[in-house]
């Protein structure tokens, strides 16, 4: 504990009014928090000196009440250390009534939440899914641009706002969603978001109510789930087949009130949403009168040919709500992201987040929206394009060495992660410990579905993962298989 503290705790609690003395108070206070546990064994106190300056007392009243408790045992010194708190009082911690701990459990919200959503394991190295190459951001331009925008913020970019997000920054944005995914937006429609995460999280809040229906691709994004699941919604499995989302497929008869999608990219099965799927599936939620949220997370990481416009740019009404992050072409500690919302929606879409959420880190949009309008976003995002397609192509080529005919990998020339099937006598969970054990991520594909999986597999992320540990990881990988016996 720091002795700053120590001294602000005295100083709050000495009451200059009281008939009892300053020094009789400091003594009764130190052996009552010793006694107590409130300061453990070993805690250093501040200087007498020190105190006595913080506490506005005479440095005799403080050496006094160190003198005292030291005779009585409370208290030692040590030569050059200072005054410390002895463990010899430390066994009357606890004399007073012990604590009700945790009266109350989680709500039934709270645990189906925590249940259905476990903490995600294996953050980084090889194969995390999910992951950018952030050794290879340009940091020394972002922090410059970061600090010239601290330097310069304005005090009202540092105060409470409720714009939805830097008007600069949705101008950029803006542009960029309509040039690159064929977005029908303006500035004044978008949201900037802490996040996809929050972004799905605020749509799910909004747009329905506890105990509606919203259907999740199968397999689908966690992070989505535990979005539409804590905001009380039913989660229903919406198949993916080779087409992406399958309205047919769905077995529940209730009509969706929200369809979650990630029509471009499908995850983590890498499916595209062909267009006679895309029209298909809006005419569906047009007659079930559900609303689309959809995810469009890593659009930009296409290596052979132009991304599928956007879902909510085909639309005929103003049912798709897109979202999107940074945290691919950025990085995922940044934690913005954005949504664009229909016109007659953004107002209380802004009044929402900020009275859930509170906007923020308004200098850091500032850098953001330079950081795009200087060009520096989209050559490092044709940078990591051109290292992500070289990264997939050597996880391939290491698996078809190392692993050939035990796995079957998902095709396409795209994204940052690649699902590779396994055969049927192995089972993804004991081959996953296996490996994490080697420190080699390999995320189960079970992990994906709702209800049972169709599917046996491993998802793979290659994009963080550099050439020696993609070789290391497929080896590790390619000698459990192989030591798997059929
Ligand atoms: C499908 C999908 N959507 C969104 C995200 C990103 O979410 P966030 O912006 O909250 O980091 C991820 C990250 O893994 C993802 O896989």
């Amino acid at each position: 504990m720091h002795a700053q503290w120590i001294s602000e705790a005295l100083a709050s609690a000495l009451d200059r009014h009281s008939k009892e003395g300053l020094s009789r108070q400091l003594m009764r206070l130190l052996r009552l928090w010793i006694s107590s546990g409130r300061l453990p064994g070993n805690t250093m106190l501040p200087a007498s000196r020190e105190l006595a300056a913080n506490l506005k007392l005479g440095r005799n009243t403080v050496l006094n009440a160190y003198e005292q408790l030291q005779a009585e045992g409370y208290l030692a010194t040590q030569q050059g250390a200072g005054t410390y708190v002895t463990l010899l009082f430390q066994h009357k911690a606890g004399h007073e009534a012990p604590l009700r701990r945790q009266p109350l459990g989680l709500s039934r919200r709270g645990s189906e939440l925590y249940q259905y959503c476990p903490m995600p394991q294996g953050l980084h190295g090889a194969f995390a899914p999910g992951v950018p190459e952030i050794r290879q951001f340009p940091h020394h331009c972002w922090q410059q641009l970061l600090a010239r925008h601290q330097r310069q913020a304005t005090p009202a970019s540092l105060l409470y706002r409720d714009d939805g997000g830097l008007q600069p920054l949705r101008e950029v944005l803006a542009d960029y969603l309509q040039l690159s995914r064929s977005v029908r937006c303006s500035p004044q429609q978008i949201l900037i978001t802490q996040g996809a995460q929050q972004a799905l999280e605020l749509s799910a809040r909004l747009l329905c109510d506890a105990g509606d229906i919203a259907w999740v691709e199968d397999p689908g994004y966690a992070g989505a789930k535990a979005a539409l699941r804590g905001a009380g919604l039913t989660l229903i499995a919406a198949p993916v087949d080779s087409e992406g989302l399958n309205p047919a497929l769905v077995t529940d008869a209730r009509p969706p009130r929200l369809i979650y999608t990630t029509p471009s990219h499908q995850y983590p099965s890498g499916v595209v949403m062909t267009l006679a799927r895309r029209l298909a599936l809006l005419q569906h939620a047009e007659q079930a009168g559900a609303w689309i949220v959809e995810d469009d997370y890593d659009s930009e990481f296409r290596y052979d040919s132009q991304p599928q416009p956007a879902l909510q740019g085909l639309a005929r009404d103003e049912r798709v709500i897109y979202a999107g992050t940074f945290s691919k072409v950025m990085y995922p500690g940044l934690r913005i992201g954005y949504l664009v919302v229909p016109d007659s929606l953004i107002d209380a879409f802004r009044a929402a987040q900020a009275r859930l959420y509170r906007e923020g880190q308004y200098p850091v949009q500032a850098a953001l929206a330079d950081f795009i309008a200087g060009g520096h976003f989209a050559r490092h995002i044709r940078r990591m394009r051109e290292l992500y397609r070289e990264r997939q192509h050597l996880l391939r080529r290491a698996l078809a060495d190392t692993a050939a005919g035990q796995l079957t990998l998902s095709p396409g020339e795209a994204g940052m992660h690649l699902v590779a099937t396994l055969p049927a006598h192995i089972s993804e969970t004991a081959i996953s410990e296996a490996a994490a054990a080697q420190g080699v991520w390999l995320r189960p594909l079970g992990r994906h579905y709702l209800g049972a999986a169709t599917q046996h597999g491993l998802v793979l992320g290659y994009a963080g993962v550099d050439q020696q540990a993609i070789t290391h990881g497929s080896q590790v990988l390619a000698s459990l298989l192989n030591g798997a016996t059929p």
